[in-house]
């Protein structure tokens, strides 16, 4: 069955329902920067699911009284109601109708906070949209009679949580992922990820990542209009390609364990990805000097000490610093010591995690 083909009944009887869930953020080790048609990636990429950077999300829906073509939506963010952000859902709901036929038969009412500091600079739409996406599946399976097995359930929500916003196409597969077509992946698509966690070396799946909080300051530049900037970029082509035999080498490295090869590729990606911000038109520096104030220090550190810790950045001042759990503690006494006072004060310890689970209500 193609991920966009909804195989379930819309009720004529008058029904009701509320699901939660929880979805984590990723963070991308070689970089998906450009895109094309409908939320197509330019590159692969592959990321790691996080654990503590999570959204929380309850989807409430119930019958029309009277049926309409119109979405009737409210959105609830921590406890307010945001009409931005409900625009913001409707407009991907009637975009991609077709494949969510049922969107229109109920009221709907979702309610979403996240796990990390509204003040922290880091961006959700990955972690909230695949949060979204995964309740509505629940919704799709246990009320209104779609059949799908796990895996169809999954490669569905990364399908549906790419149209909503690329990168959360990722989130939905525990520790890591990849998406984006790539000659030297088997089973990679454009259209949804690949989850890589099955194949994954063991001193990956429990590795660190602190964010430190650099600055709390909207970013200067949202990711869609940066991904746009990519198709003038004099670089891009050399980029892409650069991206794929990146991303393609960092599959082998996350089986096989070479860490020595994980942080050259990470640390490069990162570095290329602020560099084509850099040379946009108009261009972008999305650093701050104590990003690579903090950039130097990791380098050095793991110079001197022959510590495997690296960093990577998103399209951000802050600073994702990576490192094995055999080495957690030191890191922790390097990151307490001498970054924190380059930082905000600000740092979200995170680590890999399993990718969504529904909860309670
Ligand atoms: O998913 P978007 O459109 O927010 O783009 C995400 C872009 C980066 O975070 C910079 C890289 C990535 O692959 O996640």
């Amino acid at each position: 069955m193609s991920p966009s083909t909804f195989k379930g009944h819309i009720l004529n009887d008058h029904i009701k329902g509320s699901v939660k869930w929880s979805s984590p953020s990723n963070i991308a080790l070689t970089k998906y920067w450009g895109k094309h048609g409908h939320q197509l990636p330019r590159n692969s990429s592959v990321s790691f699911t996080l654990s503590t950077a999570k959204t929380i999300t309850q989807v409430s829906f119930e019958s029309k009284e009277k049926p309409s073509s119109d979405i009737n939506l409210s959105f609830e963010f921590e406890g307010q109601l945001n009409a931005a952000f409900a625009q913001r859902i409707i407009r991907f709901l009637e975009k991609n109708k077709e494949a969510l036929p049922y969107i229109d038969a109920f009221e709907w009412h979702i309610s979403s906070e996240n796990t990390f500091p509204h003040s922290s600079g880091i961006a959700s739409s990955a972690s909230a949209m695949s949060c979204l996406i995964m309740a509505l599946i629940d919704i799709e399976r246990h009320y209104l009679g779609h059949e799908l097995s796990n895996e169809e359930a999954l490669q569905r929500a990364s399908y549906l949580s790419r149209l909503a916003s690329g990168s959360a196409c990722r989130s939905v597969y525990p520790l890591a992922a990849e998406w984006g077509h790539n000659d030297d992946i088997k089973g990679s698509s454009d259209l949804f990820a690949l989850p890589v966690g099955p194949q994954l070396h063991a001193d990956f799946q429990t590795y660190h990542d602190d964010i430190l909080i650099v600055s709390s300051h909207e970013k200067s530049v949202s990711s869609s209009a940066g991904h746009q900037l990519m198709e003038g970029n004099p670089f891009r082509d050399v980029r892409f390609s650069q991206a794929n035999t990146n991303t393609a080498r960092m599959m082998d490295i996350l089986k096989g364990g070479d860490i020595e090869n994980f942080i050259d590729i990470v640390e490069e990606e990162a570095l290329t990805l602020h560099a084509l911000m850099m040379t946009s038109r108009p261009s972008y520096v999305l650093m701050e000097p104590n990003s690579l104030a903090v950039i130097n220090e990791i380098r050095d550190f793991r110079k001197k000490n022959n510590v495997p810790i690296s960093f990577t950045l998103d399209a951000g001042p802050n600073v994702h610093i990576l490192y094995p759990e055999a080495f957690a503690q030191i890191c922790k006494s390097f990151i307490n010591e001498q970054l924190i006072p380059l930082s905000t004060g600000m740092v979200i310890s995170d680590q890999l995690g399993q990718g969504p689970v529904k909860l309670d209500i």
